[in-house]
C-alpha cells in the first residue's frame, strides 16, 4: 500500500490515521453523510516512541503504512488506548503483534475491555490513573480520566511539551474532508450532530471533563475523528453550551403519517409556532436522518410527536424515534403529542408511557377521532400558543 499523508501536526507528532471516504453508517444506525476518519497519532520523543489510539477493522495495513513512513514500525514502545471501541482500538492486535515489546497504556476499566475484546495480554498493559505521566524524552505524555466520553474506560492524553490535546471521541466529528477544522467552511452542524448522537447521554460527565481540562494550555486539539482543531477554543465553546444543555427558542417536530392526518395536524401546529418566532426543524420519521435529529435535540426546548395509533399503541417509527429521544437524553423541557386514530385510540397512552420518565413536561395533547376539523385546528393553534409562551419563558 502507498501512502503520503503522513502530516506533521506539531514538531515530532504525525497523524497516521486512515480515511474512510466511503463509510455510510456508523454504530448500523447513524448516517455519515462525509464519511469519517480514524485518526491515529506517533509521538516521538527522542527515547521512544507511542502510537496514539489506532484505526477501524480493515484499516491496519494503511496505519502501519504510515508509521513506517516516520517511526520504526516494529519498534513502538508504547500504544495508548484511549478508547476501546473498535473504530479507534480495532488495530490494537495488528500493531501490538508488529512491536512485539510495545506495552498497551490505558485506563483501568479500558486494560480490562483490551484484554476481553482485543487478547492483549495482562503483562503487555499499564494502567494509568489521573495525572500519571509517561516520559519519551523530552515529550510528556500526561493521562487525564475522563469516563463515558464516550464509554466508561474513555480518558483523554495531553502532550505537555507540544500542548497537544488527543481526546478521541470527544470534540471529534465524522467527516473525511479536510485535515484542519479552520479548513472545512461550516463544521458546526457536523460537530454537533456526532455530540448529540455519542456525547449527549452524558452531559454532565462532559462538563467534568471539560473543567479538567480547562487549565491545560491547549494549541491543538487532535481528536480521533475529523480535522484537527488549531483553533482551540472554537470547538471548546461550542461544548460548553452543548455540555451545558444550553437551549434555543426551538422546537424539534418529530413525526409520521400513514393518511395525512397526523401530517395535517403537525402542519398546523408548525405553522403556529413559526408564526411566534419559534424555530423549528422537522423531521419526518420516513425519511429522516438520525443524526440530524440528534443535532436538533441538542439544543431544542421543546418537542412535538405526531403519531397515529396503529394496532392499538403507536406507529413503530414513532415509537422508535420516541425511544431514541429518551434514551439520548436531551435537553428538552417541553413537549406535545398529536395524533390520529381510526377506532379505539392508544397512540397518545403509550407516547406517555414512554416520555412519563423523562424530564420533558408534556405540555398536551390532541387526540383526534380521524382527520382533523376546524374545533381541532383551533385546539392545536391554541396548544401551539401554550408551547410558545413555555418556551420563551412566558407562563
Ligand atoms: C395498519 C393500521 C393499523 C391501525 N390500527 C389502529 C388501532 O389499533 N386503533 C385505532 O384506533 N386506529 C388504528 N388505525 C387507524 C388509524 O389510526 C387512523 O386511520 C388514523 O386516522 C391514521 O392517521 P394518519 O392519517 O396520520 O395516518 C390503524 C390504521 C392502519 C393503517
Ligand atoms: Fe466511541
Ligand atoms: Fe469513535
Amino acid at each position: 500500500m502507498q501512502v503520503y499523508d503522513i502530516r506533521e501536526i506539531s514538531g515530532g507528532v504525525y497523524w497516521v490515521g486512515a480515511r474512510d471516504w466511503n463509510r455510510r453508517l456508523f454504530d448500523a444506525l447513524i448516517p455519515l453523510p462525509q464519511g469519517t476518519t480514524y485518526n491515529a497519532y506517533v509521538v516521538r520523543g527522542s527515547e521512544k516512541t507511542a502510537l496514539i489510539d489506532t484505526v477501524n477493522p480493515g484499516f491496519e495495513e494503511e496505519l502501519e503504512a504510515r508509521i513506517r513512513l516516520v517511526a520504526d514500525a516494529e519498534g513502538l514502545d508504547y500504544v495508548v488506548m484511549n478508547h476501546a471501541e473498535p473504530d479507534h482500538a480495532g488495530a490494537i492486535p495488528h500493531v501490538m503483534k508488529l512491536s512485539k515489546d510495545a506495552s498497551l497504556v490505558t485506563t483501568e476499566k479500558g486494560a480490562k475491555m483490551a484484554q476481553i475484546y482485543f487478547g492483549v495480554p495482562q503483562e503487555r498493559i499499564i494502567i494509568v490513573n489521573d495525572d500519571d505521566t509517561i516520559d519519551l524524552g523530552g515529550k510528556t505524555l500526561k493521562f487525564i480520566e475522563a469516563p463515558w466520553q464516550h464509554w466508561p474506560e474513555t480518558m483523554f492524553t495531553y502532550l505537555v511539551e507540544n500542548k497537544v490535546l488527543f481526546p478521541c471521541d470527544f470534540l471529534g466529528f465524522h467527516t473525511a474532508y479536510g485535515s484542519y477544522g479552520d479548513e472545512i467552511e461550516e463544521f458546526v452542524p457536523f460537530a454537533q450532530r456526532f455530540f448529540g448522537e455519542i456525547l449527549m447521554p452524558f452531559r454532565k460527565m462532559g462538563q467534568k471533563a471539560l473543567e479538567k481540562i480547562e487549565a491545560l494550555d491547549i494549541e491543538f486539539i487532535a481528536p480521533s475523528h475529523g480535522p484537527i482543531h488549531r483553533d482551540p477554543e472554537r470547538i471548546l465553546n461550542l461544548y460548553r453550551t452543548w455540555t451545558a444543555g444550553d437551549t434555543r427558542e426551538k422546537v424539534v417536530v418529530v413525526y409520521v403519517s400513514m393518511w395525512n392526518s397526523t401530517e395535517a395536524m403537525i402542519k398546523a401546529m408548525v405553522d403556529s409556532l413559526m408564526a411566534e418566532g419559534i424555530e423549528v426543524s422537522l423531521h419526518n420519521l420516513v425519511n429522516a436522518d438520525l443524526g440530524d435529529l440528534a443535532r436538533d435535540l441538542v439544543d431544542s426546548r421543546g418537542i412535538v410527536l405526531g403519531t397515529p395509533t396503529v394496532l392499538g399503541g403507536m406507529h413503530p417509527l414513532a415509537i422508535y424515534a420516541a425511544h431514541l429521544v429518551k434514551a439520548l437524553r436531551p435537553p428538552l423541557k417541553y413537549g406535545v403529542v398529536l395524533s390520529s386514530y381510526g377506532w379505539g385510540g392508544g397512540a397518545v397512552k403509550q407516547a406517555a408511557e414512554i416520555l412519563g420518565p423523562t424530564k420533558i413536561e408534556v405540555v398536551g395533547a390532541v387526540d383526534v377521532h380521524g382527520p382533523p376539523t376546524d374545533d381541532v385546528y383551533q385546539q392545536i393553534a391554541d396548544l401551539g400558543k401554550q408551547l410558545t409562551d413555555k418556551i420563551k419563558g412566558q407562563a
